[in-house]
């Protein structure tokens, strides 16, 4: 059987990450992977999941199942965390899934089995495991314009108009703030245009997001998925804990469905432990405890907050340096746009012979799309990758 099995194509994140690894130069920077990284380089436990952790070794009795949807306290503080007040908790079903992926992945499972027929809408450009996993299920994939290539920025109204064809009972997929892979984000107004937009057509919207907290604020980065919540009869939230509170490995993540009324609740809900049952059965717990245990307590909570503040405003800073630093080298505002997007990435318009020339002089690596993880570097390293830049990019 095996041998009927053909070589995958690798992703290209996870194939960078190999040959940033296989690099000997000592001066290399690694631009890549979504993990944050703080000025030497490291990405430490934070302060309150180490404490959660010490609390958790102290205080827990056993390691027996919790229940199929994940320990409810983990979803009622998600709830909180990314949806607050903006709907009715008891319209919305959750469940702890293996990090955001797993949250991505059932959110498909669960518009599948609604609609077969579904068709999923995704950014121009998106997270590339987003297309690969909705062609892996069979589902049907359409793309809709969201970056202008030229000026870095997104191309709102070419995006209305190619979402022009959403159908009724089609899945319409949005990153709630810090948009991977681009950095460009839409306004709130926007966002609410865009709710208007799948009211009309009768659609679903999914909002994946992974990196609250990394943009304008915790509040702020949540507050177009609060809105969609409050505008929307029905909505998908796809949601990681890897980057806000580091955890990547523990694998992390809540997948919350809004139904129009709390009446349909159960059967979402339900629905929703079913297939955490067909996939994986019980979800893992580790991660979404400590998740659970920091955001119930005052304290815990106050020291993630503030050293999640501290990841966010170091990364503008070194946003800003940058921009200012290709300003002064290249005597242009050609890559102002760098400071105005936000989150963890910002796609420079490279193409993909100066990304592999870059990488090759400079032992710079960034996505062959261009997309560079601001966390990846600090205030010594930008000067370098400025000078890359203006170097190699015509
Ligand atoms: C990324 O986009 O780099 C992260 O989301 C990590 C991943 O799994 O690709």
């Amino acid at each position: 059987m095996l041998s009927t099995l053909k070589p995958r194509p690798a992703d290209k994140i996870l194939e960078l990450m190999a040959l940033y690894r296989d690099d000997p130069r000592d001066t290399k920077i690694d631009l890549g992977v979504g993990i944050y990284k703080n000025a030497d380089g490291e990405t430490p436990v934070m302060r309150a999941v180490k404490a959660a952790e010490k609390q958790l070794w102290e205080t827990e009795t056993t390691k027996k199942y919790t229940a199929l949807s994940g320990d409810p306290a983990y979803g009622d503080a998600m709830k909180s965390l990314v949806l607050a007040d903006s709907v009715d908790h008891a319209r919305v079903g959750a469940i702890a899934t293996p990090g955001g992926t797993g949250a991505i992945r059932q959110a498909f499972e669960l518009a599948k089995l609604a609609n077969p027929d579904v068709t999923v809408w995704t950014s121009n450009p998106t997270w590339p495991n987003h297309v690969s996993i909705i062609k892996f299920m069979g589902l049907k994939n359409e793309s809709y314009a969201y970056f202008d290539e030229a000026s870095c920025t997104v191309d709102f109204d070419a995006m209305m108009e190619s979402l022009k064809g959403v159908k009724a009972g089609d899945l319409v997929l949005l990153h709630g703030c810090c948009h991977n892979p681009t950095g460009a984000n839409l306004t709130l107004e926007q966002y609410g245009l865009v709710a208007d937009l799948i009211i009309e057509k009768g659609a679903t919207a999914l909002v994946d997001i992974a990196y609250q907290g990394f943009g304008d604020g915790l509040e702020e980065d949540a507050a177009a998925t609060r809105l969609l919540a409050s505008k929307l009869p029905e909505l998908l939230v796809a949601a990681s804990c890897s980057k806000n509170f580091g955890i990547y490995r523990e694998r992390t993540g809540c997948l919350m469905a809004m139904s129009e009324t709390a009446e349909q609740t159960p059967v979402t809900q339900g629905t929703l432990n079913f297939l955490n049952r067909q996939n994986y059965s019980f979800p893992p717990d580790h991660g979404a405890r400590l998740v659970t245990m920091i955001l119930n307590d005052d304290v815990l909570k106050a020291d993630w907050m503030a050293e999640l503040e501290e990841v966010r405003l170091g990364m503008l800073g070194l946003r800003q340096q940058l921009a200012d630093e290709l300003k002064r080298l290249t005597n242009s505002d050609r890559f102002d746009f760098i400071a105005g997007h936000r989150g963890m990435f910002s796609r420079i318009g490279a193409t993909p012979e100066e990304v592999m020339k870059i990488r090759e002089d400079f032992g710079i690596y960034m996505v062959g799309d261009s997309r560079m993880n601001i966390a990846g570097l600090n205030s010594k390293t930008v000067p370098l990758l400025a000078e890359a830049v203006a170097k190699i990019c015509k």
